[in-house]
């Protein structure tokens, strides 16, 4: 993998006026953005989209202002990339939450601007540090259009002989005005694994957060609506190649546990997840490609 400083980056890959090569929160190398359709901003630290607005409209994502900004430590906000494994490790604990993706330096591979917005494509192949965690060849490329929408691509490739099996998540943190004023449909009639209660259940009516909600929906591709009328807005998420949709507000006690996150600052959020969680994980032949998508935009109401 070829790692660039900031200055050869933007040598090789800004389109000046649209996109540049900047340090971002706590000098992590991010990719800036500011076209006729949107702002934002992507961490190249885990390919991790910080920041999306599009033109006249309030921020989309939401990030805690405790966040760690810093090599190595995963972003608490934003779009972290939870792969080859979401959640804990199957069977061993002592490997990270969530992942090796949302903490891997992540090599550009090209940026451009088209007539629906401006994106980049990074790239992450296997180091010596990940085929310890998952000991399989693989090759990632995540492409991030800011457009009026922001379009997540993440295609994951298996160029070894063996199948090999993985769960993700665009694990996207949204804002809202306040979580117990918003609804989000989608999920009526979805099953679903609670994790806070640590039972299956089914899913009656929109959903409605009062309390900790930690939940994989199963086996569902459907568009998820978070109806917002605080901020006049609706934040939809479609997605394509994803089969489970986790949604998660930590509430107000293990808010207060968790080191990079507000005491209050759960009121604000609520992440809405594209993923493939278990028991939704994904098989990839040798030789074959997954694609996993999310599409957020916003409508008024
Ligand atoms: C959610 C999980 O996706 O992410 C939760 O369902 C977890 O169980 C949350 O607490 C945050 O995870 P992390 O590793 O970023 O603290």
């Amino acid at each position: 993998m070829e790692t660039l400083n900031l200055e050869e980056l933007n040598q090789r890959y800004a389109l000046p006026g649209l996109l540049r090569f900047a340090p971002g929160p706590g000098g992590l190398p991010t990719v800036h953005i500011s076209d006729p359709h949107a702002q934002g901003m992507l961490v190249l630290q885990g390919a991790h989209v910080l920041q999306f607005q599009p033109r006249g409209q309030q921020p989309v994502l939401w990030a805690s202002q405790h966040s760690f900004y810093a090599p190595g430590r995963p972003i608490r906000g934003g779009i972290p990339l939870c792969w080859p494994w979401f959640g804990a490790h199957p069977t061993d604990a002592t490997k990270p939450g969530h992942g090796f993706a949302r903490t891997s330096a992540w090599e550009v591979l090209g940026t451009s601007a088209g007539p629906t917005g401006t994106s980049i494509e990074l790239g992450l192949l296997p180091t010596p540090a990940t085929l310890a965690l998952w000991p399989h060849p693989f090759s990632l490329r995540l492409r991030v259009l800011f457009g009026a929408q922001l379009e997540v691509e993440l295609h994951v490739h298996n160029p070894g002989d063996q199948a090999f099996t993985f769960s993700a998540a665009l694990h996207s943190y949204f804002a809202v005005s306040q979580v117990s004023a918003i609804t989000i449909t989608g999920l009526e009639e979805s099953p679903y694994f609670d994790k806070v209660g640590g039972a299956p259940l089914r899913q009656e009516g929109p959903v409605q957060i009062s309390a900790e909600t930690d939940r994989v929906y199963q086996d569902t591709t459907a568009e998820c609506h978070i109806e917002d009328p605080g901020l006049g807005r609706r934040i939809c998420v479609a997605k394509q190649g994803s089969r489970s949709t986790v949604v998660w507000n930590p509430w107000a006690a293990k808010a207060t546990r968790m080191e990079d996150f507000g005491d209050e600052e759960y009121r604000q959020m609520v992440c809405v997840e594209t993923a493939n969680a278990p028991p939704d994980q994904v098989t990839v032949p040798p030789g074959s490609a997954h694609c996993l998508q999310a599409l957020i935009r916003v409508e008024p109401i």
